[in-house]
């Protein structure tokens, strides 16, 4: 998943203009896009859009982004959607892998309710927007098999820590949040599971939108979170492997594959070694998933 467009879940028209947004995911909004009094409401819209794009024959990834376990309503938010069978849940507020565990036997009753198969509701959880979970950002690794992805979210993490800004004057994160977008890469890595960045406020900035996007592929994230369509192209374009790149790692492939059992290999003159091999090997991986080379 490249790109993971917001769209609240009370909003029949940002939900039909989302499915032709070209993102390769949904992430239906019960949580903060949508007011106290609206929930119950967003519930039904929710429920009734999974339906009919279920019999869409092309379309995204769809996701819903639940209220945190803390809120109460996560119940009746799951007794509502997992009977249109979204592709994953997206926890917010996560702390660590044991809130994971709990929102998993969560889902396991719902899945048993609606006669799903088991786990076919993933989780992708964000795992940095209270301080408390910062310290557990380590803990996701083997907490279940839901586990789709990790996120972060520096909003929600700027009111926990009672810090007028987020960002300085130049849109760059300052240290805390930093920190957090760290602990998301890290413990993506450590959990196996994708690193997939933030979202970008400032919808109207797109060269301030490239440079997110860039700094994220260079440093681990495989795509990124929107908030409004005309984010998509751009976040679909970073995380798209270049041509280039996916030569480049083919060579590095059958440049192993063609000295069986070395531990290191040179091409034109620069060695690769282990860490190159997994590296290309990760990235032809996303080509394939994006169709760019064959299976
Ligand atoms: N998904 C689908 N459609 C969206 C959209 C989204 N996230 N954001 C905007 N649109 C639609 C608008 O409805 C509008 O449609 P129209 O031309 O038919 O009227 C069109 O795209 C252009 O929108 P624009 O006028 O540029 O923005 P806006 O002022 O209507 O909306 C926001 C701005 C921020 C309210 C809107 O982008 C939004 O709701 N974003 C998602 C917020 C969210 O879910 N936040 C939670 C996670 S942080
Ligand atoms: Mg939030």
């Amino acid at each position: 998943m490249r790109s993971l467009l917001f769209v609240p879940g009370d909003s029949p028209k940002k939900l039909d203009k989302g499915m032709a947004s070209g993102a390769d995911a949904l992430i239906v909004d019960l949580e903060d896009s949508v007011a106290a009094a609206g929930k119950a409401g967003a519930r039904q819209t929710t429920l009734a859009f999974l339906k009919e794009a279920a019999t869409a024959r092309a379309r995204p990834r769809l996701l819903v982004r639940v209220n945190s376990l803390d809120t109460g309503l996560t119940d009746d938010d799951l007794d509502a959607v997992v009977a249109g069978r979204p592709d994953a849940i997206m926890l917010p507020k996560a702390e660590g892998g044991a809130l994971v565990m709990h929102a998993d036997a969560k889902l396991a009753v719902h899945e048993a309710v609606h006669d799903l198969p088991e786990n076919s509701v993933g989780i992708v959880a964000i795992a940095t927007e209270t301080a408390a979970s910062l310290f557990l950002a380590g803990t996701y690794r083997g907490a279940s098999r839901r586990l789709q992805g990790l996120t972060w979210g520096a909003e929600d993490l700027s009111a926990d820590l009672g810090a007028e800004a987020n960002r300085d004057r130049d849109g760059r994160f300052l240290d805390p949040y930093r920190l957090a977008r760290a602990l998301c890469i890290t413990g993506a890595a450590s959990a196996g599971v994708p690193a997939i960045d933030t979202v970008y406020v400032d919808f109207r900035n797109e060269d301030g939108l490239r440079r997110e996007c860039e700094e994220a592929r260079r440093d681990g994230f495989t795509g990124k979170m929107a908030i409004h369509p005309a984010q998509v192209a751009a976040i679909n374009a970073v995380f798209t492997p270049a041509p280039e790149a996916i030569a480049h790692a083919q060579r590095v492939v059958d440049a192993f594959a063609a000295t069986p059992g070395a531990g290191v290999v040179g091409i034109e003159g620069v060695m690769y070694d282990r860490p190159h091999l997994m590296r290309a090997q990760a990235l032809l991986a996303r080509a394939k998933a994006a169709g760019l080379i064959g299976q």
